[in-house]
């Protein structure tokens, strides 16, 4: 598609400030797709980078964890292996690119996979799963429903709605959980739970390696002769990153909340 001319193209105010990637905000002339890649591999970074390690996961201090906690933990992680099944169903019906409609099915059927293997540990370890279960506080919901609806937006462009939710759920949150969290949790699995470290080092690490690979693709591959799209990553990016970052703010005081305080 031809570079929109500057009257076209939506101006959003900056979520965040000071970082590398600020210029996408408002650029016309669109970079080619590996350098938009890099540079949003960067804001990652620096946004992160610029915070204490007790607020890069929610996995921090979990040291010892208790059954309990556990039990809550891996309710909560059922729930969102569901979530990733249906983030990628909303982007398959419209994605317009063949390849990366492919790869959400494959997406779709690992997270499936995931999803049942989770919750059969969780109720081998006793724990209970029902299929009304959602997660007990407002920011985890938060993140999940930016992901799910985009910030109740309504995108003309399907192309657009794609970028967004790939930029938020696999770019973002499966690329963090892929570099950050998960070698962190499995650490701590292995201490507390073999079943549960084997279950994330053989399967749902590689196949997270993949999904955050599908984001990858569409930011190099799709983005890279529009500004427009490059304007709705750096956006969402950004959401994610503040979102994502209030829910590992908010775990001490739900763990405390709900009388979870050990380990
Ligand atoms: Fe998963
Ligand atoms: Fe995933």
């Amino acid at each position: 598609m031809a570079v929109k001319a500057t009257e076209e193209l939506r101006t959003a105010k900056p979520v965040l400030h000071g970082l590398p990637g600020d210029e996408l905000y408002t650029i016309t002339d669109p970079m080619d797709g590996e350098a938009l890649l890099e540079l949003l591999e960067q804001r990652r970074m620096a946004f992160w980078n610029s915070k204490p390690d007790a607020e890069k996961s929610h996995y921090q201090g979990y040291s010892g964890i208790s059954r309990d906690k556990l039990l809550n933990s891996l309710r909560r992680q059922t729930h969102a292996e569901l979530a990733a099944v249906h983030a990628p169903d909303v982007s398959v019906q419209i994605c317009p690119w063949q390849e990366i409609k492919m790869d959400y099915a494959r997406q779709m059927n690992e997270e499936g996979r995931h999803f049942r293997l989770i919750r059969d540990h969780l109720l081998e370890l006793g724990g209970e799963w029902n299929d009304e279960y959602t997660p007990d506080f407002p920011e985890w919901n938060q993140l999940f429903a930016l992901f799910m609806g985009l910030d109740n937006r309504f995108f003309l462009d399907p192309a657009r709605e794609v970028v967004a939710r790939a930029t938020v759920l696999n770019f973002g949150i499966e690329g963090w959980d892929h570099l950050y969290v998960q070698p962190l949790f499995l650490k701590i699995a292995r201490q507390v739970d073999e079943t549960l470290a084997d279950i994330y080092e053989e399967v749902v690490m590689p196949d997270e390696t993949f999904h955050f690979s599908i984001g990858q693709r569409v930011l190099r591959e799709h983005c890279g002769d529009r500004a427009d799209l490059q304007r709705v990553a750096v956006e969402y990016l950004d959401k994610q990153l503040v979102a994502h970052h209030k829910v590992n703010l908010s775990f001490p005081a739900y763990h405390k909340r709900i009388g979870l305080t050990e380990g």
